[in-house]
């Protein structure tokens, strides 16, 4: 059983459901319920990283770990997923943390379309139609907890990244609507808005990335924010104050702002 600190409303966190679990802020996430004696399904699509994401929860105290290998492009596959995995769990804690980064191709003019469809497939249309289902369950028992990791760059529009600042805007913008349709129901649900975290996956996207945290960093305080049924949780801090910054610009300023950004061919 997971403790936590103070007794008021805390979400229950004993039988987790992580998506996204072979990847390293999900594998990260899995490690954290783990060792509070979890009992985990984690989901992914490569065997062999979910596989090992799956020992270090053993290792680390899991009351019980179950995988299941799922591509998140096949949404109606996953749908079905869901529903055999949440009878046989009942979930308390659902963590949605798949998803794909890319940046446009240097020389290109815009994002590949088949990029673009990628993106919005696998950081918009997969997790939120997973969470909408969950929610009307967990509704359904009036309890449970749901977590959306959305991204900082949601907050702006960068030109060459509009997929995926856009898919996690439309994330954001969902999370934000479901989180006041299910609270009367008794169910939380969070979106984390992290800065950079330093993985693989975005060391492979270049450009200076300021404030890295690391996976286990920001597993932790996203588990926090959990925890206490948090709507929206910015990590660190100062990307909340940018997203401030970006919303007070006169829109002149910001667009060359954020053209400015474009990070340089060389550093693919
Ligand atoms: N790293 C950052 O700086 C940063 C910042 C803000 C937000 N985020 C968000 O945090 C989350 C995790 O990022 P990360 O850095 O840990 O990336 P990661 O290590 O590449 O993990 C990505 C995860 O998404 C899964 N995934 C990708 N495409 C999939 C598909 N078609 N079907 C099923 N699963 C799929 C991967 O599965 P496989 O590995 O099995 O293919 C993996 O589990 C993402 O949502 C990302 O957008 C990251």
């Amino acid at each position: 059983m997971i403790r936590f600190r103070s007794k008021s409303a805390q979400i229950p966190a004993h039988n987790v459901l992580i998506c996204g679990a072979s990847g390293e802020l999900g594998a990260a996430l899995a490690r954290h319920y783990a060792a509070r004696g979890g009992a985990l399904m984690l989901w992914g699509r490569d065997g062999q990283r979910l596989e090992a994401a799956a020992q270090a929860c053993r290792n680390a105290g899991a009351r019980s770990v179950s995988t299941r290998q799922i591509d998140l492009t096949e949404t109606d596959a996953a749908i079905a997923a869901l529903a055999t995995d949440d009878d046989a769990a009942c979930f308390d804690l659902a963590i949605f943390a798949a998803g794909l980064g890319d940046i446009r191709t240097p020389g290109d003019l815009a994002e590949d379309p088949h990029m673009v469809a990628r993106l919005g497939q696998v950081n918009f249309v997969a997790p939120a139609a997973l969470a909408s289902q969950l929610a009307g369950r967990m509704a359904a028992r009036q309890r449970g907890g749901i977590v959306l990791i959305g991204s900082a760059a949601a907050f702006h529009a960068l030109p060459f990244a509009a997929a995926y600042a856009g898919s996690k805007a439309g994330l954001a913008r969902f999370a934000g609507a479901l989180a006041i349709a299910m609270r009367p129901h008794g169910v939380r649900v969070t979106l984390a808005s992290p800065g950079f975290i330093d993985t693989a996956a975005a060391r492979r996207v270049p450009g200076p990335k300021p404030m890295a945290m690391s996976a286990d960093r920001a597993a932790a305080r996203i588990a926090r924010a959990a925890t206490h049924g948090t709507a929206h949780a910015v990590m660190p801090w100062p990307f909340a104050l940018l997203r401030l910054i970006d919303r007070a610009l006169p829109a002149f300023l910001r667009n060359r702002l954020l053209l400015s950004l474009t990070p340089p061919p060389e550093g693919r």
